[in-house]
């Protein structure tokens, strides 16, 4: 149990087949208490997403999701005070929020460019700015930011320029607030996944593709979403207690940098 008691957000949590909904099965499963958020959270999706993760994390499973718009400031505010008023304290965000979309540099339009942006670097910041609050005043707090092997090889097997930039972005942010936060107790960490078994896959590569591109991984096979879910896991437990400012590759070896 590497979080029992532990309070935590995860953003970008509403596909089952996603990241941040695999980060809430393995934080639930280790005793905390989870809440998901996405953009669209209707009655019914909520109670399917919830009966999904009880099956799996078990009955007791502490898990609950909201609405958020990451880029929406008062979106983040209002799910912090909701959290904080229904379990009173707020102990770890995973922000997996994101969107992707292939295209060469000079196809990137002003609204495609301030779209990748405003979702995952400014959304990213504006979620952080809203925990930061939080864990400063309360003297502890960790956050974990989802980035990618595309900011570090410089774009990726989907995304292009836009995204690798935003998600350069993210790591240099989480640099800042690891650097800018330590004194307040509060750790910051970044995990760039290379190609995950994810929807967010769906369409772009053919089983030939991948069949090539699982052949040049030195582990031999595609990430799943519980490898990075394992990676949060970590960041956010006391057993990095001494590690901020880090990136952690979750890539199966494909880059040893
Ligand atoms: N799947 C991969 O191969 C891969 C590789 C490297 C990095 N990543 C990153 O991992 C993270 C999780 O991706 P995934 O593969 O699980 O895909 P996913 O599409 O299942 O998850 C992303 C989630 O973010 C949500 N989202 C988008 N905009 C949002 C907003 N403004 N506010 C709140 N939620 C929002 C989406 O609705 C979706 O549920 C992303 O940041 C992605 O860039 C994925």
């Amino acid at each position: 149990m590497l979080l029992k008691d532990k309070v935590c957000i995860i953003a970008g949590a509403g596909s089952p087949r996603g990241i941040g909904y695999a980060a809430m099965q393995i934080f639930a499963s280790h005793g905390a208490t989870v809440i998901g958020c996405d953009l669209v959270m209707d009655g019914i999706r909520r109670a399917e997403l919830i009966d999904g993760l009880k099956s799996s994390a078990g009955l007791d499973a502490q898990v609950d999701f909201m609405a958020c718009d990451i880029t929406k400031a008062a979106d983040c505010d209002a799910m912090l005070h909701d959290v904080l008023g229904r379990y009173g304290r707020m102990d770890g965000l995973v922000n997996c929020a994101g969107i992707v979309e292939s295209r060469g540099m000079l196809d990137i339009d002003d609204d495609s460019l301030d779209r990748m942006l405003g979702v995952n670097l400014k959304g990213a910041f504006t979620l952080s700015q809203s925990v930061l609050r939080q864990f400063v005043q309360q003297g502890h707090g960790t956050i974990v930011h989802v980035a990618s092997v595309a900011a570090q090889r410089g774009g990726g097997l989907v995304g292009g320029s836009h995204y690798a930039a935003s998600k350069g972005g993210m790591i240099s942010m989480t640099r800042s607030i690891a650097r800018e936060f330590g004194p307040h107790g509060v750790r910051a960490n970044v995990v760039c996944p290379s190609m995950t078994q994810t929807s967010m896959l769906d369409g772009t590569v053919n089983d030939e593709q991948h069949a090539r591109i699982v052949s040049d991984i030195p582990l031999r096979r595609a990430g799943q979403p519980q490898d990075v879910a394992g990676a949060c896991l970590f960041l956010t437990s006391d057993l990095s207690a001494y590690i901020t400012g880090a990136t952690i590759d979750v890539n199966g070896g494909s880059h040893i940098h």
